[in-house]
């Protein structure tokens, strides 16, 4: 089975590239840096072609509010219309614990905008959702930082390695949720 993974260079990407071409799939590991780009769509629907399954990992380079809601809403819409056209029949994406009741934060809106087009669109697909990754603790808790000064909210939060991500990612096929 053909399966492209957007994002497939980054933290967890280059974790599920890996186990899925251990599982003997075709796989193409897709993202700017490999020539593939969802948001100006460059390399897209040669990347695609003949793809069954398309698994989306990629992240926004920017954090701040109104470029990470374009990037998702972008890349979304044109990750999923280049599915459309190439027959792609089952879209994979990762998102977030928490997604739709952390909407005073401006990635949080953005991770709900792409999965509120995912849920909209007739290709068969599944959004797992994630707590955080152990990997990123020290950005979390370096964007609270003040000087010297660190202030962290009272609230519990239980993070997960990323190797647990991938170990625990869907089984192909994946089934309709
Ligand atoms: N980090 C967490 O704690 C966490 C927790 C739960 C869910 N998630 C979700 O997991 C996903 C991946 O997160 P990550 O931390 O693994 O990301 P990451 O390490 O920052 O990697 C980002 C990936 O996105 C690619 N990318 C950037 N711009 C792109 C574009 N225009 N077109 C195609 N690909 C592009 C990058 O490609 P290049 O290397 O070529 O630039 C890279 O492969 C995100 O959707 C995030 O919301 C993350």
């Amino acid at each position: 089975m053909k399966v492209v993974v957007i994002g497939g260079s980054g933290l967890i990407g280059a974790k599920v590239v890996k186990q899925l071409r251990d599982g003997r799939h075709e796989v193409v590991a897709a993202s700017p840096s490999s020539g593939v780009n969802t948001l100006t769509g460059e390399g897209l629907s040669a990347a695609l072609a003949g793809a069954q399954v398309v698994v989306d990992v990629a992240n926004s380079p920017s954090f701040e509010d109104q470029a990470v809601l374009n990037f998702f809403e972008t890349s979304g819409r044109n990750l999923l219309a280049a599915e459309k056209a190439a027959g792609v029949r089952h879209h994979v994406a990762l998102s977030v614990v928490g997604t739709d009741r952390l909407l005073s934060s401006g990635y949080f809106r953005a991770k709900l905008a792409q999965e509120n087009l995912i849920n909209a669109s007739d290709i068969p697909h599944t959004i797992v959702r994630a707590t955080q990754f152990f990997e990123f603790v020290g950005v979390v808790a370096h964007s609270a930082a003040d000087g010297n000064t660190l202030r962290l909210p009272p609230a519990l939060m239980q993070p997960i390695v990323s190797d647990d991500v991938q170990r625990r990612w869907p089984k192909l096929p994946w089934r309709r949720h």
